[in-house]
């Protein structure tokens, strides 16, 4: 190839000739140390975005009916020093030994970011059915045990970029601890908005945090909390369910909407949403499924191929393909747990699963592959493991 020097003048040529030396000099001249790279810019990324953190419980607190609140610091010995910042509404997730399985479960952080740069989190955590990490959590875990947690996961947080000020959150059961992390950051004057959360549950005991609530309401006209009782009449709360008339009472010119809450939420917040006239681009959803099918009770093979062993295991149909996977100690890859962040995608090699729809992203579709963590067995199964 002939090089094109059309252009260039006499000048060019004079400087382009004494590059070499130039650049002998700079050689000669510069330090004999060894290239710096532990640069500040990745350390203050390692301490905001740990892929893992060691933690101790020191304190456990009751937090209504079947819940408990447990404080959490850095487990300095594990070499822990620093618990990393977090988003209200983020979630960490726990790795955990139980008898011969290891399990991992994304709790959510309930207490304000402020907690976290005094080296503490809170996880509120409430006994479930099936829940065998919850109520392991609940029944036997004590002040000084230590285990492994994630760093903080997720984007159901208020983006000011993104989001209206006038946030509509709506929670039902434990889907509450989210909001209450975002109600103690307004008061920590962390997010500047204005918080409206529909709380329902089924009785006045399932309420979470209703002490706190009300002492929030009291100090700040920012914070606003409805009741909705399900399965209790009781004149200080609104029976029923969330109606359309309540979300209207709280609505401004703009509005952010975010929910929290079993699958039975979603669907009747989606009709409501859609007879408001609301486009989906304001509507933020976290994901607690209860979508087990209780009614099923049966049990089938499910074989693993992971990194060039096949493993065959039981797995019930009330159980998701992960959870029976951790149960019989195979550690497959996850996060959230609720079909989003994709970490547990795996190839289904045969057989006929349930998944929810939701769980697949629009490229995965039609290509054999299963979220595990979302998915249940309806016959005998066999998946690939990403490695
Ligand atoms: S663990 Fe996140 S999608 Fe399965």
């Amino acid at each position: 190839m002939e090089l094109d020097l059309k252009g260039l003048g006499k000048k060019d040529m004079l400087a382009l000739k004494n590059v070499k030396n130039e650049r002998r000099k700079i050689i000669h001249d510069s330090s004999a140390d060894p290239i710096f790279t532990q640069f500040l810019a990745n350390e203050i990324a390692s301490n905001l975005h740990p892929t893992i953190q060691y933690v101790k419980v020191a304190e456990i607190l009751e937090a209504g009916k079947s819940a408990k609140t447990f404080v959490l610091i850095p487990d300095i010995d594990s070499g822990t020093k620093k618990l990393a910042y977090f988003r209200p509404g983020q979630y960490v997730c726990i790795q955990i030994q139980i008898e011969d399985g290891i399990y991992k479960r994304p709790y959510t952080i309930s207490c304000s970011p402020k907690k976290a740069m005094d080296n503490k989190y809170t996880l509120t955590i409430k006994r479930r059915n099936q829940g065998i990490v919850s109520n392991y959590f609940i029944e036997k875990v004590k002040v000084g045990d230590t285990f492994s947690i994630s760093g903080p996961k997720g984007n159901f947080y208020y983006e000011p970029i993104r989001d209206a000020k006038n946030i509509i959150a709506i929670a039902g059961g434990s889907g509450i601890t989210p909001f209450i992390s975002m109600a103690e950051a307004v008061m920590d004057g962390i997010l500047d908005l204005h918080l409206t959360i529909l709380y329902g549950a089924r009785t006045k005991e399932d309420f979470l945090f209703f002490h706190r609530f009300e002492e929030m309401k009291k100090k700040s006209k920012r914070i606003q909390v409805e009741y909705i009782l399900s399965e209790e009449d009781d004149e200080n709360f609104i029976s029923g369910f969330i109606t359309k008339e309540l979300i209207e009472k709280y609505m401004h010119k703009e509005n952010s909407y975010f929910l929290c809450g079993p699958l039975s939420l979603y669907e009747k917040m989606n009709v409501l949403f859609k007879e408001l006239n609301i486009p989906n681009k304001y509507i933020r959803y976290d994901s607690f499924f209860g979508r087990i099918d209780l009614n099923r009770n049966e049990e089938y093979n499910l074989t693993v191929l992971t990194g060039g062993k096949k493993i065959t295991i039981l797995c019930n149909t009330k159980e998701t393909l992960l959870s029976s996977m951790e149960k019989n100690g195979i550690l497959a890859p996850s996060q959230c747990h609720v079909g989003k962040c994709g970490f547990c995608r795996s190839k289904l090699k045969s057989g006929k699963v349930k998944m929810f729809d939701d769980a697949l992203l629009e490229a995965e579709k039609g290509k054999k592959y299963i979220h595990p963590c979302a998915t249940f067995p309806e016959s005998d199964v066999v998946i690939e493991l990403p490695f």
